[in-house]
């Protein structure tokens, strides 16, 4: 944990309010409706979380108890009540007589669009729970689903839900070796997946990769693959083991009574990078993480009855759990799910779609914003201004910091200075979005999340967990406990306990892990990136840790180190430092060999994880007691001239050597 790092490097003072026309009937109308809901937080916590808890969700034994703080930092929220999260996302809007209204847009690779009704979805739900119980599934079973962006996808995690089984998803472009470390630490007894995934025009493996991941061994857990045929491109099969899908489901009955459970009874877990060893598998509850999924949809994307909303991201991360499965459904809302990629066929695929569907709310990741503004400016045709993009109100930002020059062309170009952008600040630990604009009442900054959502305790403390001054950097941390945080890291309290709620800052302040700071004038917070070895490449996050482990499991490495530098498209890009068990190669040679090692770490985490700079040294910059000196590995990174001391390191001469590009 470090701040001195952290300065501030704010000079953004622009606000923008952008003058929508529906203000009158949004969630939050205005800064005093926002600040009555902080005031109320402040006043009485727990009686306002028991009251959203109240408004948002529907109970089947209602909860009296709200907060357990008694075995701090293990938070109970409303420990005594029991609910569904299938019952609240499905089954109460068609008893309220909404089953005819569309729950997905759904969009394939290759354009074809499908339509499934509230009432369609929930028969489908129950069909792939019947099926889950069928092969024995039961409540606190861990399921992996590793599917691509589809109906099915959706479908699976809300079927395990309606059973309490827990489900973890794997994202479909992590590689077996990732699959099989989630499979191992899960013990999951089953798997679903596809045969292949369509993106972008090409199929890609996925049973393939399941095959891969149980031979990698240690899966004795598994009892059965359920394979669901998406592209009928040739796959192996076990008979009895793995087990077509299809068939499976046309023998099941649309009705399957939800299992009622506690409201801290695990939902899922996700695993996420951290700045040390493996990923960690992270904890949600069913109660807690379903009301903020819910609540926020109404505060930061102001959800009503009318809107098409449409969150970019996969399924396989925290946002597409929070705002592709479970918050839009839960607040009934009708949402567009993308199977594809941003540039196919061609950059405009996104404008075009939001013009076709119609879509009011688009959230995406400033990643793909850069990459299609720039795609804009070398192709006129694919030109957010060639669509009709006047169905818009709102437009999101999630996951990583969105630089003022992409927040402006965003704003100007897609969202025509009329939609205000909520840039929302959370993690995959918080479930939901912590610091964001309020759309009708927030004046906005570009590059600032602004303030907190009512009733999330931010603030920026220093080392010793005391507040600094506004314009300070600091470490932001959460001072209380709200219903969505993370409940524990999957058969690891201790990493929980020391690594979210450490000593030093008082044992019960939630360290986020980033360096934020405050502006001086308008008190919004600005996000200032990890203070750990956590990177944010096209805001998917990876731990230097995990890269380095993978290099240095390859037979030609020695040593690695890895650091981020600054990505005008990704963020941050991934640069190794490579130390081989050979002669330094030279030329074509080291090129072939940098290659390898790409591929390589393609293969033992994923494609994202591939650095994009590989640099060769006879050695890494080390201190005399043999501590790798990263912070000259992030100077060289970025091609800066060395302004640190260098008089503490054992070989000065390496730095020279470490800066030549391939
Ligand atoms: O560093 C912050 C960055 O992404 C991290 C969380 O990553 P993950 O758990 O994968 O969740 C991403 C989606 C919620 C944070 O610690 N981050 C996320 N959103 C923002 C952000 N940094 C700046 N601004 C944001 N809006």
């Amino acid at each position: 944990m470090t701040t001195n790092t952290i300065q501030s490097t704010a000079t953004e003072n622009r606000l923008f309010t952008p003058s929508v026309n529906w203000s009158a009937t949004a969630a939050i109308p205005d800064m005093a409706a926002y600040k009555a809901l902080c005031d109320e937080a402040a006043n009485d916590y727990e009686g306002f979380w028991a009251r959203l808890a109240r408004e948002n969700l529907t109970w089947h034994t209602p909860f009296t108890q709200v907060l357990d703080e008694s075995n701090a930092p293990f938070y109970q929220w409303f420990a005594d009540g029991r609910l569904n999260a299938s019952y609240n996302c499905l089954d109460r809007h068609v008893e309220a007589g909404r089953g005819d209204k569309v729950a997905i847009r759904f969009e394939s690779d290759n354009g074809e669009v499908t339509l499934v009704t509230y009432s369609n979805l929930l028969s489908r739900v129950n069909k792939m729970a019947n099926v889950l119980k069928s092969l024995g599934v039961q409540k606190g079973d861990r399921v992996m689903i590793y599917l691509p962006m589809s109906i099915e996808g959706v479908t699976a995690m809300q079927a395990c839900a309606r059973i309490g089984a827990i489900h973890s998803v794997v994202f479909g472009g992590f590689s077996a070796k990732a699959l099989n470390d989630r499979i191992v630490d899960t013990g999951a007894s089953l798997i679903i997946t596809a045969d292949e995934q369509a993106r972008g025009g090409k199929n890609l493996p996925l049973k393939d990769n399941v095959d891969e991941a149980l031979a990698l061994g240690d899966c004795e857990s598994v009892r059965h693959v359920l394979v669901n045929i998406r592209t009928h491109g040739s796959i192996s099969f076990r008979e009895g083991f793995d087990l077509h899908l299809e068939p499976l489901l046309a023998r099941q009955s649309d009705q399957c009574e939800p299992v009622w459970v506690e409201a801290e009874h695990p939902l899922f877990i996700l695993y996420t990078s951290g700045s040390t060893g493996t990923p960690k598998g992270v904890q949600h509850s069913t109660g807690g993480y379903l009301l903020w999924a819910t609540q926020t949809m109404k505060w930061t994307f102001d959800i009503k009855p009318n809107d098409v909303f449409w969150c970019t991201a996969d399924i396989g991360w925290i946002t597409g759990h929070t705002y592709v499965c479970y918050g839009p459904l839960s607040a009934g809302a009708t949402q567009i799910v993308f199977e594809g990629i941003p540039t196919y066929p061609n950059a405009s695929r996104f404008w075009k779609m939001i013009e076709s569907h119609r879509c009011s709310i688009f959230h995406t990741a400033p990643t793909a914003i850069r990459a299609l503004n720039k795609s804009s400016e070398m192709d006129e045709s694919v030109h957010p201004k060639n669509f009709d993009l006047s169905s818009l109100r709102i437009m999101g930002s999630v996951g990583e910091p969105i630089n003022p020059e992409a927040w402006m062309w965003y704003y100007k170009n897609v969202g025509g200075e009329r939609c205000p952008i909520v840039d929302t600040f959370w993690q995959t630990e918080t479930g939901g979005n912590m610091i964001a604009p309020m759309p009708a009442a927030t004046p906005l900054m570009p590059g600032s999340c602004t303030m907190p959502l009512p009733g999330i305790m931010t603030a920026i403390v220093d080392e010793t967990g005391h507040d600094v001054e506004n314009g300070q950097g600091g470490l932001l941390v959460v001072k209380r406990p709200w219903p969505s945080m993370l409940r524990n890291v999957w058969g690891n309290p201790q990493r929980y306990k020391s690594g979210y709620f450490p000593e030093e800052l008082g044992g019960t302040y939630y360290l986020a892990g980033d360096g934020a700071m405050r502006y001086v004038d308008t008190t919004y917070f600005q996000i200032m990136g990890r203070i750990d070895d956590i990177l944010n490449v096209s805001g998917h996050r990876l731990g230097t840790m995990e890269v380095e482990s993978a290099l240095v499991s390859h037979h030609l490495v020695a040593e690695a180190a890895v650091v981020g530098r600054p990505d005008d498209v990704s963020g941050e890009a991934i640069c190794a430092f490579v130390v081989l068990k050979r002669t330094l190669p030279k030329g074509a040679e080291a090129l072939e060999i940098a290659k390898e090692l790409r591929n390589w770490v393609g293969q033992e985490i994923g494609p994202i994880a591939k650095p994009k700079d590989i640099r060769f040294g006879d050695n890494l910059p080390k201190t005399r007691s043999g501590k790798i000196m990263r912070r000259l590995l992030r100077s060289i990174a970025k091609g800066e001239e060395i302004s640190q001391d260098t008089s503490t390191l054992e070989n000065p001469a390496i730095l020279e050597q470490l800066k030549q590009a391939l």
